[in-house]
């Protein structure tokens, strides 16, 4: 679903200065920051270009907050199960994670922490990364409000934010008053993971610090990328090719499901997908284990097991709807189907 021919064409009209080309400013493009505060008013963040850092990918901001804002041994609370655990950048750089479960009460639960180190919260609440469920309003204000009082800052990485079938609710950082929240966005989900186009949005000392650590890390992300966002940002591309992804990405989650429902409701459990890429799929019996990769694998099945998220978890696969054909769908499903039942 990446849109390389339209990318393709989109490079004619881009014009380039030779100013744009060469070694940007610390934060990244101007062009690009002035257009994303615009863009990103639509959600309720309203920022100034000060405030935002263009990153190659929001696995980089991650790994330069690890670096750059947190001293080792620092505490980075996550939700259980949690994309941090498939990549590690908090980890690598010896912070200690805590996971907490999202229900029957993730504040009472972070409550009942008697920190002694620095810590943040790192959230996906929007489309989370495996599980593909979004946090509610109050949910939100729930955890900004602990947060605060709490004194922890939080990372809210919202790389799935576009591609909410209905409405998104609005992201944490849109009722940030205090500065506590370090909001991450990408056009990886999206646009194309390949431009590795990310921004961080936080106050001016924190930008700073990270636009430094960046420097020193690579001398800032790929111009011609930044070009290339800006422009299908500014000039309306970007918006329409949301309307079609998500559309069709719609499509392919009522397929997923109907596939489910036929052949699979014996066996396992899932909710219905929200957007973004995946569904969440929860078999009664533990029965997600490396023989069960390893045998799909051996078939030309890959699947993301729930391990990856959180190293117990031997009941979930994280399916995702948004890479193969619907017919290799069908016939993935159809090889697992075989071999578990
Ligand atoms: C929740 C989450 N954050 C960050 C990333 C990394 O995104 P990027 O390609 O922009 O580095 C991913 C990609 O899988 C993700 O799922």
């Amino acid at each position: 679903m990446l849109p390389a021919k339209q990318l393709e064409q989109s490079l004619k009209e881009i014009s380039l200065k030779p100013k744009e080309i060469g070694y940007s400013s610390p934060q990244g493009s101007e062009k690009l920051r002035e257009v994303l505060c615009e863009y990103l008013k639509n959600r309720g963040i309203k920022t100034a270009p000060e405030n935002i850092l263009i990153v190659s990918g929001a696995l980089q901001a991650l790994q330069l907050i690890a670096i750059g804002l947190l001293e080792e041994g620092s505490i980075v609370f996550q939700e259980q199960p949690s994309y941090l655990n498939s990549v590690h950048p908090f980890q690598s750089a010896g912070m200690r994670m805590i996971s907490i479960t999202r229900h029957p009460s993730l504040i009472d639960h972070l409550r009942k922490f008697k920190r002694k180190r620095q810590s943040v919260f790192y959230c996906v609440p929007s489309l989370h990364n495996p599980t593909g469920q979004s946090w509610s309003l109050k949910e939100k204000k729930a955890l900004y409000g602990a947060c605060k009082e709490m004194q922890i800052p939080i990372i809210e990485d919202d790389v799935y934010h576009e591609l909410t079938f209905e409405t998104p609710v609005p992201p944490i950082k849109s009722f940030d008053t205090s500065g506590q929240v370090l909001y991450i966005g990408s056009v990886s989900k999206t646009l194309s993971p390949g431009l590795r186009i990310g921004w961080v949005v936080a106050p001016s000392p924190v930008i700073g610090r990270l636009g430094d650590i960046k420097m020193q890390t690579d001398y800032g992300s790929s111009a011609f990328s930044q070009e290339i966002v800006a422009h299908w940002i500014s000039s309306g591309l970007y918006e329409a090719h949301l309307i079609k992804l998500r559309e069709q990405l719609k499509r392919r989650a009522a397929f997923v499901e109907a596939i489910l429902e036929r052949d699979f409701q014996r066996v396992a459990t899932w909710k219905k997908s929200e957007g973004g890429f995946y569904i969440w799929l929860r078999f009664h019996e533990p029965i997600v284990n490396k023989a069960l990769f390893l045998n799909l694998l051996q078939q030309n099945v890959l699947i993301n097991p729930g391990y990856i998220y959180e190293t117990k978890d031997l009941h979930h696969i994280r399916l995702s709807y948004a890479y193969a054909s619907m017919q290799e769908l069908e016939k993935g499903l159809g090889i697992l189907r075989e071999l578990i039942l």
